[in-house]
């Protein structure tokens, strides 16, 4: 297996051996998310971040750092001058010349694949407009294999915005890698993109539902998601579906107990605070995780361990 010098541009790049080795990785490196070390000292990342984000832009800068290497870039929520194609080519062979790996988060789909093609240091995809976030599935995998110790025989559900929700693309990808049973629930305008459902559909069982309610009984893990507003075309739809979904107290009385809950974040609505003191709450502890993974993939991908 090897990592060194890899893209990450999609999860569907990875095979489930390879998903398994960056989890067992990733386990390994709990410690050095906790402790710190120097074993990337000397090296740099860059974080190109023309989209909104607090955690994943943090969460890649603070495992370079606890490796002991260093990071620069920008963040901007202002992407009123980015433009197709040949800007972002220019600014990774820019970049390039600064940094060990890059990760990129771009509203436009496709376009950690086109940096790829023109970097010569690996690209990490760290959210490609609504198509993917792989960095994301690979911290929920190993939240729910740590909290679950398995992914094999899981019951679990996506719900929310699984048109728009890059986040869900990656994971349902990830998942049906495994032998799970997979339930998507979603309002009929935001059902999990056709492109997604005919792959995972070849390889593992799918079952698409409008409420939490009808499955919640004997679900295992329950991965909560907000509706994308910023993607949808206009402001009509959007009202039409926000707020489908909300997870409180009443609603998890039917609920196992060792249900856990997951959520990439930011949430708006769609689980009560009054949630968040109970045993099935494990959405903090997906960031801690994001951390954990982060490290993994940047230790592998620079080399500093195989
Ligand atoms: C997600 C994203 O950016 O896609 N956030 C994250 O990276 N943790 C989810 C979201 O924005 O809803």
């Amino acid at each position: 297996m090897k990592f060194k010098g890899r893209d990450i541009i999609s999860i569907k790049d990875f095979t489930r051996q390879e998903i398994d080795y960056i989890l067992k990785i990733a386990g390994e490196m709990e410690p050095v998310a906790k402790s710190g070390s120097d074993i990337l000292h000397g090296k740099l990342l860059a974080t190109l971040f023309f989209e909104p984000s607090t955690r994943t832009r943090l969460s890649f800068e603070s495992a370079m750092h606890k490796l002991g290497g260093s990071a620069i870039g920008f963040a901007e929520a202002e992407i009123t001058s980015v433009k197709k194609g040949e800007n972002l080519a220019d600014t990774v062979r820019v970049v390039e010349n600064y940094a060990d790996v890059i990760a990129l988060r771009h509203p436009l789909e496709g376009a950690a694949r086109l940096a790829a093609e023109f970097a010569k240091v690996p690209i990490i995809n760290a959210g490609s407009g609504a198509e993917e976030h792989p960095t994301q599935a690979l911290l929920d995998l190993y939240t729910v294999w740590k909290e679950l110790g398995r992914i094999d025989g899981v019951n679990i559900a996506l719900v929310g915005d699984l048109r728009y929700g890059r986040t869900v693309h990656s994971l349902a990808y990830a998942l049906s890698l495994y032998d799970v049973k997979l339930h998507l629930v979603s309002p009929d305008s935001l059902r999990m993109r056709r492109e997604v459902l005919d792959t995972i559909k070849e390889r593992i069982k799918v079952v698409e539902k409008r409420t939490i309610e009808e499955i919640l009984p004997r679900l295992d893990v329950l991965y909560m998601t907000r509706i994308q507003k910023e993607r949808f075309p206009d402001a009509a739809e959007y009202a039409k579906v926000k707020g489908s979904y909300k997870v409180d107290l009443r609603l998890l009385e039917d609920a196992k107990k060792d249900l856990i809950i997951l959520h990439p974040l930011p949430r708006i609505d769609e689980i009560a605070a009054e949630v968040d003191a109970t045993s099935h709450a494990r959405y903090f502890q997906q960031v801690w995780n994001g951390i954990v993974t982060r490290i993994a993939l940047l230790a592998l991908i620079l080399g500093a361990t195989e």
